[in-house]
């Protein structure tokens, strides 16, 4: 079992929890992540590592409450278990060793980008940050980003806070007012699908590597279920075991968006399960 050590609430709807996993902690490297399970009927959700401590033996996770599962990961407080943790899963980030990189995160997002950031500014990277969120009260892990970043610059789509905007629009204008393209090493993008698509268009526009990081539905983990499926360069992939990052310049964003959204209802149906108490 998986003590939860901390918790953190970051939004009204996002939360971050450190989780004691030695084993999981000492392999992890930027880029991987979890798949869990709160309860013994639950399903299998992957969560990307946020953050990591191998002397604590700790793996952050942050979370949007917005399915079933997550909601009911919400319920655990500190000092509950998380059922079982699997991984670290996934191929680790390939990061640049020097040059300048500019992180583009997008609502949760923020926290699987996070991770590649500090390592990027471990290695002395220039890093140029642009995170956003719907509204200002949404932002996630500033201080974090900031930190990590030679310069920050916070989007919100109702212009509560920062640039009104998307933070692809906010690259865009970046790239027309002075940010050289040919200066950018690469662009990642992390959130949700029409973001890291709106911002790959936009490095595509100007010719900028982008990496992105798919998160599609999971089972297995393992690339053996093929639920995870995404379409790169017109071949196959599994984003379980060949990403989560992939070249978004070739991801098939159309196909992605359709298996994002292929269990809505039964999603929604077991959303007001939750709501209404009940287990599963
Ligand atoms: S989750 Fe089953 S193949 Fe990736």
């Amino acid at each position: 079992m998986n003590e939860i050590l901390k918790k953190r609430v970051l939004t009204p709807v996002t939360k971050e929890i450190v989780v004691s996993a030695p084993r999981i902690a000492r392999k992890a490297q930027p880029g991987q992540f979890v798949i869990l399970r709160v309860s013994e009927e639950g399903e299998r959700i992957p969560l990307t590592i946020a953050d990591f401590d191998r002397e604590e033996g700790t793996v952050t996770l942050v979370y949007q409450e917005v399915g079933y599962t997550t909601r009911l990961l919400g319920k655990l407080e500190t000092n509950d278990s998380i059922m079982d943790l699997a991984g670290p899963l996934g191929l680790p980030a390939e990061l640049p060793e020097k040059g300048r990189v500019v992180a583009v995160g997008g609502g949760v997002g923020v926290a699987p980008l996070l991770p590649k950031c500090k390592e990027l500014h471990r290695r002395g990277i220039e890093l140029i940050s642009i995170i956003g969120a719907r509204s200002s009260d949404l932002v996630i892990l500033e201080d974090e980003m900031r930190a990590c970043s030679n310069e920050l610059h916070i989007c919100t789509d109702d212009g509560s806070r920062g640039f009104k905007g998307f933070v692809s629009d906010k690259l865009k204008q970046m790239f027309e007012t002075g940010l050289n393209p040919d200066e950018v090493d690469e662009v990642i993008a992390i959130g949700p699908i029409p973001m890291m698509k709106a911002t790959c268009a936009v490095t595509k526009e100007f010719g900028v590597k982008t990496w992105v990081s798919m998160n599609p539905i999971m089972v297995d983990g393992t690339g053996m279920c093929g639920a995870c499926r995404v379409t790169v360069g017109g071949e196959t992939k599994f984003a379980c075991v060949d990403g989560p990052m992939f070249d978004g310049h070739l991801v098939d964003w159309d196909e992605a968006w359709r298996r994002a959204n292929s269990y809505r209802e039964q999603e929604h149906i077991a959303n007001e399960r939750c709501r209404c108490g009940g287990e599963h």
